[in-house]
């Protein structure tokens, strides 16, 4: 037997017991004629005691062990004299009797501890030793625990898991494709998926009625904290199914998830918002309800009174918070400044402090008297101590965005987001197109494969931009950590909607007309959804960036700087592919 135990596991109750143990050195440390090292392996850290006294050959070999040399020991299990609290191992050491160095290593570039003084970019060149660092390590082991609990919970449910090609066509619609030229082909190229979305509707098609994958997705687009070009979704599709269903479903395996891996018990129904409600009263489609500060609008209240900002304004609304009255001039300025940050683009903020007497002080008090703050009070719900923060803009959506922004700062500032308290919700009935100023039309706001609400389908001939759509995202803590649809199964009603996207009849045949043909030859009524695993895990972790639970993630740039990639080809592969390569300078 190579090793006995793992790193991890020794306890008192193991005392004289010998075992052999291999590892990594992470520390060593020579006290008189003794030598103590810290043995890790995935499983923990055990001590280990080399004594002069007893053999003085093993122990100069020990001497000799630099960080992070691979090791194989065998000893005897012994009480630690001076305990260490902070691991479970702590009571326990290993009095060493045979020592076999099974690979020397070059010091680590940085250290592999939690706290790490490693930055960034080192730590990304070396991934495969920061992995070896057990917050780093955690984060798989969770993301590893995740999928398990998927694939129980959907193989309970009836749902058959379909792996779908990795290379696809390119579509139109979305964000940009990755795509791969075909030797075979000269001239043509795949695209990789950036979701299996058509896929998964033609394996309805063919009768898998309950389908999921826990797949991978790929999307060329400005890179975030929650964003990685490619990304992993748990993809899910159903027949024979309204929303409800699929809401009922999915609500069911998010509660499976948390009691299964965060032993958090969530109760009741979660709360259902239509998109539009979110918007006016947290600015968001993924509003963090964590804690409340909900918009106020104040138009009726505050415009028309001389002020000139708000006279011209077409949106005012503001934020109480409760208890911030003592907020000083000087933090109220720096709110000022961040609001008026470029990448939020507010011009300026005005704010109400309730005073212990009820009575209102404002930044503009010479244009407003005590009876109208009052009024203002009131349609807050305003007490004393509470402050009033309150922004405006000449378009509402901008400025209720900017306001998001302020509550979200405010959320943070005041310690109102704690990652340990979870709050999830539905947000529904979404606008089926959203207008992209860019391309000059209506784009579909989720996918064109999106059923329109019954109640909404004539709309689409008369006022196409006031259709609502069976549309739904979970969004936990601020964080959409999945969405979808009810889709067109009707192949005149799919084409309808890709005459609306600005699609001629040909062209949509050209793109779609697979699943447009697909849908003559008796397709059910379906829907799904997809969950982003990465922001899932990501939560639950307690992580700001879905990097940290990703084993080899790319940078902002959408470098994998561990691999070099992406990087230049060799001649001979490109002339074999038939590319001709003239990058354009920019
Ligand atoms: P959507 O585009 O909303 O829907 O994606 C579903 C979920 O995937 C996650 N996600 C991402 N995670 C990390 N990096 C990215 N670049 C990224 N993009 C998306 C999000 C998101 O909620 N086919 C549809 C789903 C359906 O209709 O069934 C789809 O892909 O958590």
């Amino acid at each position: 037997m190579f090793r006995t135990h793992t790193c991890g596991e020794l306890r008192i109750s193991d005392i004289n017991k010998q075992v052999t143990l291999a590892g990594w050195v992470q520390r060593s440390r020579k006290m008189g004629g003794m030598t103590f090292i810290d043995l890790r392996d995935r499983y923990g850290i055990t001590q280990l005691v080399f004594n002069e006294e007893s053999d003085a050959a093993l122990c100069e070999n020990a001497n000799r062990l630099g960080r992070e040399f691979v090791i194989r020991i065998t000893g005897t299990v012994n009480e630690r004299f001076s305990k260490n609290a902070n691991i479970p191992t702590g009571d326990i050491e290993i009095i060493v009797s045979e020592l076999h160095v099974l690979n020397a290593a070059l010091t680590p570039p940085f250290t592999i501890e939690d706290n790490t003084d490693g930055g960034d970019d080192i730590r990304m060149k070396y991934r495969y030793l920061d992995l070896r660092r057990p917050s780093v390590r955690r984060n798989l082991e969770l993301r590893h625990k995740m999928t398990i609990a998927v694939r129980q919970y959907l193989d309970k449910e009836g749902f058959i898991e379909v792996e779908t090609p990795v290379l696809v066509g390119s579509t139109p619609e979305g964000a940009r494709d990755f795509v791969v030229p075909s030797r075979m082909n000269p001239g043509q190229f795949y695209a990789l998926p950036q979701s299996p979305q058509t896929l998964k509707q033609l394996l309805m098609v063919s009768g898998f009625d309950r389908y999921f994958q826990i797949a991978k997705c790929f999307r060329d687009e400005d890179l975030r904290a929650d964003r990685q070009p490619e990304f992993t979704q748990i993809d899910c599709e159903m027949s024979f199914v309204e929303q409800d269903d699929i809401i009922e479903m999915f609500e069911g395996m998010t509660k499976y998830l948390f009691k299964e891996i965060r032993g958090v018990e969530l109760e009741g129904q979660f709360l259902r918002m239509p998109w539009a409600d979110a918007m006016k009263y947290y600015g968001s489609d993924k509003p963090d309800l964590r804690f409340g500060m909900k918009f106020v609008e104040l138009m009726d209240v505050l415009k028309g009174h001389g002020f000139p900002v708000f006279d011209s304004a077409e949106y005012i609304g503001g934020i109480c918070v409760e208890g911030a009255a003592h907020y000083t001039r000087k933090q109220l300025d720096a709110l000022t400044e961040f609001v008026k940050r470029p990448q939020i683009g507010a011009k300026g903020m005005v704010y109400a402090r309730v005073e212990k007497d009820g009575n209102v002080k404002s930044s503009v008090d010479k244009f407003y008297s005590q009876e109208v703050l009052q009024q203002m009070k009131e349609a807050f719900g305003a007490k004393a101590d509470d402050l009033i923060l309150i922004l405006s803009g000449d378009n509402t959506m901008k400025t209720r965005k900017q306001l998001c922004e302020l509550r979200l700062e405010m959320g943070n500032q005041l310690g109102l987001r704690d990652k340990n308290t979870f709050v999830c919700l539905w947000v529904v009935d979404f606008p089926m197109f959203e207008w992209s100023e860019q391309e000059n039309r209506l784009m579909a706001m989720h996918h064109p494969f999106t059923h329109p609400k019954d109640e909404d389908v004539d709309l689409l001939d008369t006022d196409p931009a006031a259709v609502r759509a069976d549309a739904y995202d979970m969004v936990i803590n601020g964080v959409e950590v999945g969405g979808g649809s009810i889709r067109i199964h009707d192949p005149q009603l799919q084409a309808k909607m890709f005459e609306i996207l600005g699609f001629t009849p040909e062209k949509a045949q050209e793109q779609f007309g697979f699943l447009m043909n697909a849908f003559k030859y008796g397709a059910p009524p379906h829907g799904g959804l997809a969950y982003g695993l990465d922001r899932w895990v990501s939560l639950f972790a307690g992580l700001d960036s879905i990097r940290d639970c990703i084993a080899f993630p790319k940078n902002n740039s959408g470098r994998d700087v561990m691999l070099d990639a992406p990087a230049l080809l060799d001649p001979s592969q490109l002339e074999e592919l038939n590319l001709v390569v003239d990058v354009k300078e920019k």
